[in-house]
């Protein structure tokens, strides 16, 4: 992010103070109760977490240690020796704590008419029979199982009835194309993958069995294939005895049969989640039973104040990280009622969320800025004829939240007098790491305020080699640098499967968590988060891999290079900016656009797909032959009289038709179409 939107960031800040009431009955009541907490989780974070363990979870075994730390290669094992098991926290010891006739999971389908409710007893009873048929298909604790699936009951079963067993569930955002689902399964080396015969999204079908059968052609790890039956796809293809229906293989195990929960070490996977990083394979984050749960339970909490009568809604989809910690195992371990919505905001149109809100009385909203602005653009009308007085608590996600955004939410969804709890965190963090507590922190639209207690966050400048003493070297107030987590925390990855490498390159360069964000402390040590400073595009709050764009892009044997990079977008944040060099002898050509865009969206998926693809005759590079992103990001953001010093650069003269090819492009013309006398270029 560039130093004029730190500024205007820092310069319009405006503050609100938590509300008053509901503040007394509040996990943490104020200000000074969070200063307090905050002191003494870092002053002793071994006794913190143990206290928290201790009290939000059920352990079959108590562990032997808090914390089993090697620093030198950056292992931290939480609550070693400690046994326990994710489905039961999540479901069984609910039965005998008066929750068991409560609603665990509603599920709003996206016809308006689809409504499913599970009390706890009701999902242990379906989680059992999916245990029972996932040990019938010889799957046991540590085997893989893929879960791509759209926004239904069964994922959720799915998930426990894998973490009841011990086997590892690793999700596939079903919005992914081929490519994203191949190397994700392939990864896993998944011996089961569960799908549905079909997602439904704002009214289409997306056949998600059918897409998976070629994909399944390169994954030989696969012995079965479970097939929800959920949008009732005709001529659904089931492939001998690789493929099983869901409800015939749950047939067989009766309602009472009992299925016993594996007891777990506590740094045992519960699951494996893909992220995009900054090479162009998917990273693979592990994350642990033990301290995962706790992590999740715990800033489920705090962070959302979580009552036990709360009804409570997570947006996000349950293949992201947000969906597993806050759609499932963070409301769930604590007991609470959370809910599934399978559509979109605004399909059929755009009173979707608020429906849900009036109709299952939502208490906790918990979305994202991307949400926000596209309800937004819509207007309030179709807000205010819904019943919102149900809400308490609303929360966001995925990036930073704009304060146009910010303000809309807190106006017309909260009253002008709801807490908007901005969360900044990560896959790799399991949970939340920055965030204000809802009744205690003063609020400040844009910034995701201060540290969950027990977090150590700091913005350090980039390593200098000359002077390594890092541990004095916290930036100054105002001044931008790298966002790291200096002490270790239970949600912390377990590590990235099957890549030690990777695993370390995350501690390499500050000896700490480094998160690859870029971020600023005010003068009240708020974090304002600005963005991320690797290779990753952050579109409506989701991560993807400039690398992995490229390589997709790349791999057109029209194309000789392809440079992607973020520019800024109203509605999504960023947007995905394709640079193309086509080989020589290659015309550009509309044709040849649409089939790029038309690849990535097949391969990697639609949120994937270039908002522009810019042809160019060469990209500017250094003397060593590298491509110089930061020049192209400024063009693709229109501020191309910010490139600074071009001189040092191998190909400057490059640059000018950089330029007038992105204006042009603006313009709806061709990249190489002559520009006018009087146009600079530069604009747009
Ligand atoms: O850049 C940050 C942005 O999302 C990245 C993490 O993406 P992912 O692992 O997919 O997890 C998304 C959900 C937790 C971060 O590195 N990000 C997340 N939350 C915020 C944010 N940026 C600004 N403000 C936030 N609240």
């Amino acid at each position: 992010m560039s130093h004029e939107r730190m500024t205007h960031l820092l310069n319009k800040q405006r503050s609100f103070l938590p509300p008053e009431h509901g503040k007394t009955s509040a996990w943490i009541s104020g200000a000074d109760e969070y200063e307090a907490i905050c002191q003494q989780a870092l002053a002793d974070p071994q006794d913190f977490w143990n206290a928290r363990a201790s009290l939000l979870l059920h352990w079959f075994k108590r562990w032997d240690k808090v914390l089993e730390e090697d620093s030198v290669n950056h292992k931290y094992r939480w609550f070693t020796g400690g046994k326990l098991n994710a489905s039961f926290n999540c479901i069984d010891r609910h039965l005998i704590s008066g929750r068991r006739n409560k609603a665990a999971l509603i599920w709003q389908g996206e016809d308006e008419m689809a409504k499913r409710c599970y009390t706890y007893q009701m999902l242990y009873t379906e989680v059992c029979r999916m245990a029972h048929a996932l040990s019938s298909l010889h799957i046991r604790k540590g085997d893989h199982v893929a879960l791509y699936m759209p926004m239904i009951p069964e994922l959720v079963i799915a998930m426990l009835a894998c973490a009841r067993i011990g086997a590892v569930h690793t999700a596939i955002f079903s919005g992914y194309a081929e490519g994203g689902v191949r190397s994700r399964i392939q990864d896993a080396k998944a011996r089961v993958v569960i799908t549905a015969d079909a997602a439904i999204r704002a009214g289409k079908l997306k056949p998600l069995k059918a897409n998976l059968d070629p994909i399944l052609e390169k994954c030989p790890s696969v012995a079965h294939v479970v097939v929800v039956r959920h949008a009732g796809l005709d001529n659904i293809h089931m492939q001998g005895r690789r493929d099983i229906w869901w409800h015939d293989l749950i047939d067989d195990f009766t309602l009472n049969a009992d299925y016993p929960c594996e007891a777990m070490d506590a740094n045992d996977p519960l699951f494996l989640l893909h992220t995009s990083g900054s090479t162009g394979k998917p990273t693979g984050i592990l994350h642990s039973t033990g301290g995962y749960l706790t992590y999740a339970a715990h800033t489920t909490q705090w962070c959302f104040d979580m009552r036990d009568d709360d009804v409570y809604w997570c947006t996000a989809d349950m293949g992201w990280i947000t969906g597993h910690t806050y759609g499932v195992y963070g409301p769930l371990a604590l007991g609470a009622t959370t809910i599934m919505f399978e559509g979109v905001p605004t399909y059929p149109k755009p009173d979707r969320y608020w429906r849900i809100v009036e109709n299952f009385r939502v208490n906790i909203l918990y979305t994202s800025p991307t949400v926000i602005r596209s309800l937004m653009r819509e207007g309030e009308a179709w807000t205010e004829r819904y019943e919102r007085d149900s809400l308490r608590i609303l929360a966001t996600v995925g990036e930073p939240i704009n304060p146009e955004a910010w303000q809309w939410f807190h106006k017309h969804i909260g009253r002008e007098e709801l807490p908007i709890v901005d969360t900044w965190w990560q896959t790799e963090t399991g949970g939340v790491m920055i965030s204000p507590m809802a009744y205690a922190t003063k609020l400040k639209p844009g910034s995701a305020s201060r540290p969950m207690p027990g977090i150590d966050a700091a913005v350090l400048p980039s390593p200098d080699n000359a002077n390594p003493d890092l541990d004095n070297r916290v930036c100054e107030t105002g001044t931008g640098g790298h966002l790291v987590i200096r002490k270790p925390w239970p949600g912390m990855m377990l590590g990235v499967f099957n890549n030690e490498e990777k695993y370390r390159s995350y501690f390499t360069r500050f000896g700490c968590y480094e998160s690859g964000d870029g971020a600023v402390q005010d003068e009240d040590g708020y974090f304002w988060i600005l963005g991320r400073i690797d290779d990753s595009i952050n579109v409506s709050g989701h991560r993807l891999s400039t690398v992995e764009i490229e390589a997709v892009l790349t791999s057109a044997a029209e194309v000789a290079e392809a440079a992607v990079v973020g520019m800024p977008h109203a509605l999504k944040g960023e947007a995905i900016y394709a640079y193309v060099c086509l080989c020589s002898d290659v015309p550009w050509s509309e044709e040849l656009r649409v089939r790029l865009r038309d690849m990535v969206r097949r391969d990697i998926g639609p949120l994937a797909s270039p908002e522009r693809i810019q042809f160019v005759e060469a990209m500017p590079k250094t003397t060593s032959g590298k491509i110089i992103r930061r020049i192209l990001r400024k063009i693709a953001s229109g501020t191309a009289d910010e490139l600074g010093d071009v001189t040092s650069l191998a190909n400057p003269q490059v640059i000018p038709g950089i330029v007038d090819g992105h204006a042009n492009l603006l313009d709806g013309l061709a990249e190489n179409t002559p520009r006018q006398e009087t146009s600079d270029g530069a604009e747009g």
